[in-house]
């Protein structure tokens, strides 16, 4: 018989009890359930609203529920409507009457509520972990290649010259942007809710402070029917997810891209690429290819926990349970996701020589070239254009930059000198990019210091 026993008459239909149940979802919670079971009873003890006795024993087999189904000795029984019921009545099942005094003053809408707030604080903080190591991996990577010339592009198109460090640690700067925005999430995520009941707090005399204390919680809500009915901290961690995976989905197209033999900026290790079952030359990038490809779903997550939302009147739905499964595998797919491509950007070798290769061709110094004449004294757009008639007279007689002779520098403008065929050269145009957030290699450098001191 279910735990409101009294108003009905007859037991549940079977598949409704099956449509209707969450368990298979949120028995994932059972051990802040009873963290939060046992934080709240301690509250009912020191406020006299049970015996000390009797909160000695719901604590004690608390304790030995949680154990058991740590240990497998306890099986979850997937009949139950959810966790919180689950184990409320294995709670009774062994201890009787007072088993059945936990639920006083709360309600399923405030446990709910406080265990996935305490079921997602961890798991924004394992999260944050997993981006630290990303981090520290790329840091690495940026480190052995600060020289490593490539070129940057635009639309796709060589545009000028970088460093593969460089690259990298653009991918740092968004990771870290993802970091603060969990860390912003999690001030809101930890905000306490238990006290506020069904949905208009409770007639006994209770105290929400002492248990936001025994849960290391920063606050207690403020309102009870918001306390209850609030999912804005799911959907920013849905939003903070979605952000993430876009970021890891970008790389991996460039990761993609670059083992492509168009490209061939890196190769992936063995261990981390897959073939094909006809082809035997293929060498295929699954993992990347898998991220790019999963992001859609936590995209469709965040979009699912909007529209959950969007027309709930106050206070707590019970559509509200549709919560569960869209943010959860939100986090298992970003974690799966993170922790996959670590190893595979950890042992991936980057093609140095290909790198500077595609970055000699292309007329990536072309805005260098521009800049020279500039110095001499001509105004830019002069410069750009004078500079896009030697890039067509190259492109004609197949000559780079580096090769144009003077004479032919000097046929388009007797500005040029020597001093020409410094500024164009690529390690050069690198080297004197040394604006603050530039490729140049000091530049970069103290960006992966600063960093580093960070993390
Ligand atoms: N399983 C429910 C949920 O996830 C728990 C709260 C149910 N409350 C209720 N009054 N039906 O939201």
């Amino acid at each position: 018989m279910a735990l409101w026993e009294g108003r009905f008459k007859k037991e549940l239909d079977a598949r409704t009890n099956d449509f209707n149940s969450s368990i298979h979802f949120d028995s994932r919670m059972y051990k802040h359930d009873i963290k939060g079971s046992i934080a709240h009873t301690k509250m009912l003890e020191k406020q006299k609203i049970i015996l000390a006795e009797e909160a000695k024993a719901i604590v004690q087999e608390l304790s030995q529920i949680a154990c058991e189904l740590e240990n497998g000795t306890l099986q979850i029984d997937f009949d139950a409507e959810d966790i919180h019921m689950y184990i409320e009545s294995e709670l009774t099942k062994r201890l009787g009457n007072i088993g059945k005094k936990l639920h006083t003053a709360r309600s399923r809408n405030d446990q709910v509520a406080l265990d996935i707030r305490m079921y997602l604080k961890d798991e924004i903080i394992s999260i944050v972990d997993l981006i630290k190591k990303l981090i520290k991996i790329l840091l690495v990577k940026s480190e052995e290649n600060l020289e490593t010339v490539m070129p940057g592009y635009t639309h796709l198109q060589r545009a000028q010259p970088i460093t593969f460090a460089h690259h990298i640690m653009a991918y740092v700067e968004m990771l870290m942007r993802d970091i603060e925005r969990l860390q912003d999430t999690y001030k809101r995520t930890n905000i306490m809710p238990l006290g506020n009941c069904a949905l208009a707090g409770t007639t006994y005399d209770i105290d929400r402070r002492y248990v936001q204390e025994l849960l290391k919680f920063d606050d207690i809500t403020k309102n009870s029917l918001d306390g209850v009915s609030d999912r804005d901290f799911v959907i920013e961690l849905a939003s903070d997810i979605s952000i993430i995976m876009m970021h890891l989905s970008r790389f991996s197209e460039e990761i993609i891209l670059w083992c492509s033999w168009e490209f061939k900026f890196i190769e992936l290790d063995d261990s981390f690429s897959t073939g094909s079952s006809i082809m035997p030359q293929k060498k295929n990038p699954d993992i990347t290819e898998l991220i790019r490809g999963k992001t859609g779903r936590v995209y469709g997550n965040l979009v699912t926990l909007l529209t959950m939302m969007k027309g709930l009147p106050l206070a707590y739905n019970k559509d509200m349970q549709e919560d569960k499964e869209a943010i959860f595998e939100s986090i298992d797919t970003v974690k799966i996701c993170l922790e996959t491509i670590m190893p595979m950007i950890e042992t991936m070798r980057i093609n140095k020589e290909n790198m500077k290769k595609a970055a000699l061709k292309g007329f990536i110094n072309a805005t260098d070239c521009a800049d020279y004449l500039v110095r001499k004294g001509i105004p830019f757009r002069d410069a750009y254009k004078i500079t896009g008639e030697i890039i067509a007279y190259c492109i004609d007689n197949n000559k780079d930059l580096d090769s144009l002779t003077l004479e032919e520098y000097r046929n388009k403008s007797d500005k040029f000198d020597e001093d020409i065929y410094e500024s164009v050269n690529l390690i050069n145009c690198v080297m004197n990019r040394n604006v603050i957030g530039g490729p140049s290699p000091i530049e970069v450098k103290k960006r992966i210091d600063e960093v580093k001191k960070i993390m």
